[in-house]
């Protein structure tokens, strides 16, 4: 079941009655109130497009409602309007409303592009939050209707394995098949070699180029490495419980065939040009720290793509396949590379029915307060984080990980704090699938299901708890709209402290028999909610805890 919510037939209505005043149509601005159920600010810039005064325009727009949905409306202060409605129709609402969401982006199709580790790596730090928080916009956009393509567009390509397969090639007794550690443990050794000596950095390059002629034996060791390191993640994700799966994987490699087109394409268009043997764009305004323009660098001297190659590939192909929207979900560090990613993608004419956003982040933070490392320096894993919180609280300890992660606003960065992270006390996990669990609880103890009266008085609590239950669609689907998952978690906070305050001073067990069928409504209607919101986050609901 899916009726309006209330603030909408509130917002209809006071469209309707401003119209007195200005005939063309003016908005409503419907907020809730400290002082009412609802305030209208609307009449504000109402009266000046009707030069008119505001008190006036909002006293003309009460008449014009009298009698109509509200049990009180009234001019308040420079001229907001104050509405509450009548008892009976937020009891109606609890009877009908369930924990639906407005299907705003329906028909919309949504490309969110995260996670995005490295092959041969392991995934660190930096990798949590791509991964959080790219999978709750996933389930976001899903619950507001769009069809959602996730795109893993993991870092498959490029000229480290040249070094790193040449380096397996040489030391054929090195083990690395039994898993990513080992694998990445490898990697370093490679990197060492190739640094020292120069002749193993002579034979390096010349395996790059035997992978990307696509040298049959070398691809093969490619291939293992890619599935090595493809298994790793996934065994994270899984832990996780984020819905990432093999088939979302669209490494860098997958574009390999697309780019001399799309060189080519934008060569002719006049957008790439040459420098000193490379290829490059250079985007109006774009300046580095010393004042000269930074290019995007697409092809090097030695003839070999890159990254921005790789993007520039990518966003035309996810445009060609009807994108509506693509989000990108990395570190803030790349703003610079995907702005002339976008713009030059756009003077491609690739972005007409297209709109790529960078969905940037912070970063996380160590017990000192800066960039996490280990205390050798080394960048932390994610899964040694994992490990962290699951000693401290099982697996409710990750739940807590991704929660912290997802309620903290996204461009901030963050102190990683396992012991903050799991407190059944504040804005964490724990205290939302503990009001969840107790409200289970509940309902279960009242052992029926709810059963709504419209005539019965209301308490202050109920109706708090009433209008936060009805105010959820409108919040996802604003954090939707923003591609901010902390302020779904922002307001299942607020809902679980007045589902406490609620619960403090209404017995529910205990009623009479009439007030006790509204409030095991009402706690129906807050567990779905809470369900429904902590899912949107990837985070269990479980019923006992
Ligand atoms: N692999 C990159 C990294 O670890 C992130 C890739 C992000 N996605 C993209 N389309 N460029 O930094």
């Amino acid at each position: 079941m899916n009726v309006v919510p209330l603030s909408d037939l509130v917002e209809a209505v006071v469209v309707e009655a401003l119209r007195k005043s200005v005939p063309s149509g003016a908005e409503a601005v419907v907020r809730r109130s400290e002082f009412a159920d609802f305030q209208a600010n609307g009449a504000l810039p109402a009266a000046k497009k009707a030069g008119r005064n505001p008190r006036e325009v909002a006293a003309d727009a009460v008449e014009a409602m009298a009698g109509d949905l509200f049990e009180a409306v009234e001019v308040s202060g420079p001229g907001f309007i104050n509405l509450n409605l009548p008892t009976k129709a937020l009891w109606r609402q609890v009877a009908e409303q369930g924990a639906g969401v407005p299907q705003a982006w329906a028909g919309k199709k949504v490309y969110i592009d995260y996670s995005a580790p490295n092959v041969a790596k392991e995934m660190h730090v930096g990798h949590l939050r791509s991964t959080c928080i790219g999978d709750a916009l996933a389930h976001m956009a899903e619950a507001v209707g769009a069809e959602v393509v996730r795109k893993n567009h993991v870092g498959d390509w490029g000229t480290q394995f040249g070094m790193l397969i040449q380096y397996l090639e040489e030391n054929s007794g090195a083990e690395w098949h039994e898993g990513i550690s080992q694998l990445n443990a490898l990697y370093k050794k490679a990197v060492r070699v190739f640094d020292e000596e120069a002749e193993f950095a002579a034979r390096a390059r010349d395996r790059v180029s035997l992978l990307q002629k696509g040298d049959e034996s070398t691809l093969a060791v490619w291939r293992e490495l890619v599935d090595v390191s493809a298994r790793a993640f996934q065994e994270t994700y899984d832990r996780l419980g984020v819905s990432l799966r093999p088939e979302h994987l669209a490494g860098e490699s997958t574009y390999n065939d697309h780019l001399d087109a799309v060189v080519d394409e934008l060569l002719e268009k006049g957008i790439l040009e040459e420098s000193d043997g490379a290829i490059v764009g250079y985007v109006e305004g774009e300046k580095g720290p010393d004042g000269n323009p930074v290019p995007l660098i697409v092809r090097k001297a030695n003839g070999s793509y890159g990254y921005g190659a790789t993007d520039l590939a990518t966003i035309r192909q996810r445009s060609i396949e009807g994108a509506d929207l693509v989000l990108y979900v990395v570190d803030h560090r790349q703003a610079l590379h995907f702005r002339q990613v976008f713009a030059i993608a756009r003077r491609a004419g690739w972005l007409e029915s297209c709109r790529p956003v960078h969905v940037p982040f912070g970063t996380v933070m160590g017990p000192d307060g800066k960039p996490f490392k280990t205390r050798a320096g080394k960048s932390v894993t994610l899964n040694s984080l994992l490990d962290e919180a699951e000693e401290a609280a099982g697996r409710i300890g990750i739940d807590a990980v991704k929660y912290a992660d997802l309620s903290t606003s996204r461009v901030k960065d963050y102190v990683f704090d396992v012991e903050r992270m799991t407190e059944l006390q504040g804005n964490t996990s724990v205290y939302l699938q503990y009001s969840h669990a107790r409200i289970c609880s509940i309902l279960a103890r009242a052992g029926e299901a709810g059963k709504v009266s419209t005539g019965i008085v209301m308490s202050a609590e109920e109706r708090a708890l009433i209008l936060r239950l009805d105010d959820f669609g409108r919040v996802v689907a604003e954090a939707a709209e923003a591609s901010e998952p902390h302020r779904i978690a922002e307001y299942l906070f607020t809902l679980a402290k007045e589902f406490t305050a609620f619960y403090g001073a209404n017995p529910v067990l205990k009623a009479d028999p009439e007030a006790r069928g509204n409030r095991i409504a009402l706690l129906e209607w807050a567990k779905a909610t809470l369900a429904k919101g902590l899912e949107l986050l990837g985070i269990e609901a479980p019923d006992q805890m």
